[in-house]
């Protein structure tokens, strides 16, 4: 439902490279702004779970586009946040496991896997306002929405937050993978304003947030309009 039904839903988007602060940011201004949370990076990691459970290698695209049309891919929200089924499974904690984490960038680097998702996260515009995080929101996904934010952090930050996260991951890797590859690059979309996350708690990166936006022209009590 939308938090303000009178007007138009609008999305604020939300990007950066791994670990950079983006998923507690975008956590934490969805609550104090009512929104519903979408992570997209979920829905890459879901794909990318399908794909290593049927056996298919990541890097062989066809494989991976052929596997696309027979799944069912559902994604909606619980509470606040968003949800992502394949063919009704919610792969949950494994979705941030060593091996999903390895594999993800291959798999979000295929333009087919690229157009399913995307179209699946404008969706839900239809029915809510949203705080989205990804790679490519504010570049490719909303390019017209006037909120956005470009998260970042130093990599030495980024990398010890992971390992306290226990998990796995060479985040400069990933990042360079999501960066180089041809179809939505991460980058710093434009109209965005990037927001050095490495030296704020995270009470004080979500005001910097609230100012960004409010800059941008969020009003705090009653959101601007906007669309896609
Ligand atoms: O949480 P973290 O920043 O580590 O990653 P994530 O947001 O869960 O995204 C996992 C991977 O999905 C990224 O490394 C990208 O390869 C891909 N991704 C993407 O290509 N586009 C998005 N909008 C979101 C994620």
């Amino acid at each position: 439902m939308s938090q303000n039904s009178s007007k138009p839903h609008f999305a604020i988007a939300i990007d950066g490279p791994a670990a950079s602060g983006k998923s507690t940011l975008a956590r934490e201004l969805a609550k104090r702004l009512g929104l519903v949370m979408v992570n997209s990076g979920a829905m890459y990691r879901a794909v990318t779970w399908k794909a290593l459970q049927e056996k298919i290698d990541p890097s062989d695209s066809a494989a991976v586009v052929a596997m696309l049309s027979q799944i069912r891919i559902e994604c909606g929200q619980s509470g606040m946040s968003s949800t992502c089924t394949i063919d009704g499974i919610d792969p949950g904690d494994e979705l941030r496991s060593e091996v999903i984490n390895a594999n993800v960038s291959a798999i979000s680097a295929i333009p087919e896997v690229r157009e399913r998702l995307v179209n699946l996260q404008r969706s839900y515009l239809e029915r809510t306002s949203i705080v989205m995080e990804g790679r490519d929101i504010g570049s490719v996904v909303f390019p017209d929405t006037p909120f956005k934010i470009y998260v970042d952090a130093d990599e030495e930050v980024r990398a010890a937050r992971r390992s306290l996260a226990g998990e796995v991951d060479s985040v400069s890797k990933r990042d360079a993978a999501d960066s180089e590859r041809v179809t939505a690059p991460l980058v710093v979309a434009n109209g965005a304003t990037i927001l050095d996350t490495s030296h704020h708690s995270i009470e004080s990166a979500v005001g910097a947030a609230i100012e960004i936006l409010t800059e941008q022209g969020l009003e705090s009590s009653q959101p601007s309009p906007t669309s896609k």
